[in-house]
């Protein structure tokens, strides 16, 4: 063991402007059981020191004096993130009063997306009783450098989101428009949906599929008609949408030539690259997902590249991972990853929403994965449930008369905004199956809303809102409401979703900003 020379200690103690807040470098702190000073303040541990023994432990801070829900964050580097998936390093809260550990987590070499020695956020949640004294160690296993730069202890905030979930803040509609269908074909009015709203610096872009922009080829007959992925923008929060560009095109393989369609785009601020993640379909009948993407900031600028190891995802393939094993929140025969959303890039992992679907069982679920590269996915890790996110555990109660024959069968498309230190989800939920009744009053389908600061929550263990549903169609039509987004521009937050009146084939997009006001659930949205 090795005796720090510094005997500092600091520990910046401040409220800031979401409540209480610490921060601790473990530099100029003593409590350490292997490693040196690195940098100033932060303290480093090598292949050469002793292992099994703490990296970073104490301060034993009375300070945290409060109740409220909270998370601490380990900034964490380290050189060498490929290989084994061994436990490397341990985080933990221990109450020092009670020598009782509150909360850990283990951390492998592979839950860190990058090796070039910079920090990397690692976070714990827990709530604590007043009057004992706090540690919050990272414990190091063995074998490799590890960089530990600080650690930050915050109240959970909800952000501005918080007071919409709470029925505090009210919506206002900016936009109802007939989205503009650039053929003549009439199916194509109903078909041109699978939005996806992206704002960025003022300007939105919004992602959706086009079919029959081209004939449908006869492989395709009874599969689905052609349809690519195209972007418009519009400077007037979606009243009025620019002539499109092509994004993502259906291929010449047997599993992407009849269609890409359904997916979501993401910008990488660390790459300058766009991102389109796909569900794609050929003539094998069989729905993957296909990635695409293209450098720069601008989506319209050209036809995104695919990715040559498409389809990047087949069916059931994480789903199977997922649902294998006790006490899941689903079973092995769900597949068909579907909807996917790229939810956030967190320490260069880009973590991945999908649907599945399960035949045998007529069941629903979403889960989580997380993928540095598009086409490696890994199912179990940090951050990650091994579960279902949503089941039909999590939309049984609401307040929907059911079909009594199969309840809610689970969650379909879904949509996450991160508001705060929270994650809110707005998930579609129906009942028969997942497929769209649009027979008028045979099929309820009708938008959640729940909240988690963690996407490691499983199914049952998302926060509702009082109570579910948050959203539901004036008619009950099968997909009445479909292509559901929650999202933020700067510091506002808005609700997108296609209405569809499947008695007169009219289709409306609307869209509403969350403002000050009240709301009470279920927010009932009529039909033009
Ligand atoms: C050391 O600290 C300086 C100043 O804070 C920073 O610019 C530099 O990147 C750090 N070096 C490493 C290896 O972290
Ligand atoms: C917590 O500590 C702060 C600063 O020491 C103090 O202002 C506050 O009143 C304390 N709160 C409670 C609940 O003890
Ligand atoms: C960490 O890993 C060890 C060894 O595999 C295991 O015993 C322990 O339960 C794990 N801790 C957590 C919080 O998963
Ligand atoms: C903390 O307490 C809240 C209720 O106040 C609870 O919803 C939450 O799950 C708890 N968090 C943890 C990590 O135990
Ligand atoms: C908006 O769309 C129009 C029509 O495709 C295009 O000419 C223009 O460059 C786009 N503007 C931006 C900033 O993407
Ligand atoms: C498919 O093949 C045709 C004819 O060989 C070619 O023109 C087209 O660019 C190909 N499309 C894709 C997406 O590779
Ligand atoms: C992207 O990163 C640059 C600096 O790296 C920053 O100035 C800019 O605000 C970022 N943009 C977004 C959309 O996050
Ligand atoms: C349940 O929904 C109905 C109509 O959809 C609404 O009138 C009622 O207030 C809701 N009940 C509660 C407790 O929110
Ligand atoms: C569909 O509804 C919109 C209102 O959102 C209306 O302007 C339009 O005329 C309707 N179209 C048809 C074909 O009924």
């Amino acid at each position: 063991m090795r005796l720090n020379s510094i005997l500092l200690f600091i520990v910046i103690l401040f409220y800031c402007t979401h409540g209480l807040q610490l921060e601790f470098y473990p530099g100029a702190e003593s409590f350490h059981q292997t490693g040196s000073q690195f940098n100033g303040t932060a303290w480093s541990v090598t292949s050469q020191d002793p292992s099994e023994r703490y990296l970073t432990y104490g301060p034993y801070t009375v300070a945290w004096n409060t109740t409220v829900p909270s998370r601490v964050d380990f900034y964490i580097g380290t050189d060498d993130n490929l290989g084994d998936p061994w436990n490397v390093l341990t985080v933990d809260v221990n109450d020092a009063t009670m020598d009782h550990i509150i909360t850990s987590r283990n951390i492998s070499r592979l839950d860190f997306g990058y090796r070039n020695i910079q920090p990397q956020i690692f976070s714990l949640y827990f709530n604590s009783t007043i009057g004992r004294q706090l540690e919050f160690r990272v414990f190091y296993h063995c074998c490799g450098q590890f960089v530990h730069y600080k650690t930050v202890v915050s109240q959970l905030d909800g952000g501005p989101l918080a007071d919409f979930f709470a029925g505090q803040a009210g919506l206002e509609l900016v936009s109802s428009s007939v989205f503009p269908t650039p053929h003549g074909d009439p199916s194509s009015t109903m078909w041109n949906v699978g939005t996806y709203v992206k704002p960025i610096d003022g300007r939105w872009y919004v992602f959706y599929r086009e079919g029959f922009y081209a004939p449908t080829p006869d492989f395709c007959n009874g599969i689905v008609p052609l349809t690519r992925i195209a972007v418009r923008n519009s400077t007037d929060y979606g009243k009025t949408w620019s002539e499109p560009a092509p994004v993502a095109l259906p291929g010449n393989s047997t599993f992407d030539n009849c269609a890409a369609l359904d997916g979501a785009p993401f910008y990488d601020n660390d790459t300058d690259t766009w991102h389109y993640l796909a569900q794609c379909i050929g003539n094998n009948r069989r729905w993957s997902l296909c990635h695409y993407s293209r450098p720069g900031s601008n989506p319209m600028a050209g036809i995104f590249t695919p990715n040559p190891k498409n389809p990047v995802v087949q069916g059931g393939q994480l789903w199977s991972r997922i649902c294998s094993g006790t006490g899941k929140h689903c079973t092995l025969t769900m597949y068909d990853e579907g909807t996917p959303e790229i939810v956030q890039k967190l320490n260069g992992w880009f973590y991945i929403t999908f649907h599945g679907w399960d035949a045998p069982n007529n069941r629903a679920a979403r889960g989580i994965a997380r993928t540095r590269d598009f086409v490696i996915y890994d199912v179990a890790g940090y951050d990650l449930p091994d579960d279902a996110i949503f089941s039909p555990l999590d939309c049984n109660d609401w307040n929907i008369t059911w079909n009594p024959k199969s309840l809610c069968v689970g969650g379909g498309e879904g949509s996450m905004v991160r508001s705060g230190d929270y994650f809110y989800h707005l998930i579609e939920a129906p009942d028969g199956t997942l497929n769209c009744d649009t027979t008028l009053g045979e099929q309820n389908w009708v938008l959640g809303f729940l909240r988690s600061p963690t996407l490691a929550a499983r199914s049952g263990e998302w926060e509702q809102i009082h109570y579910n549903p948050a959203f539901k169609p004036e008619k009950k039509y099968g997909c009445g409401l479909q292509y559901h987004r929650v999202f933020r521009d700067g510091n506002d937050y808005f609700f997108s979703m296609f209405v569809l009146d499947f008695g007169v084939n009219n289709l409306t997009m609307k869209i509403w900003k969350v403002v000050p006001g009240k709301t009470s659930f279920p927010v009932i949205v009529s039909f033009p």
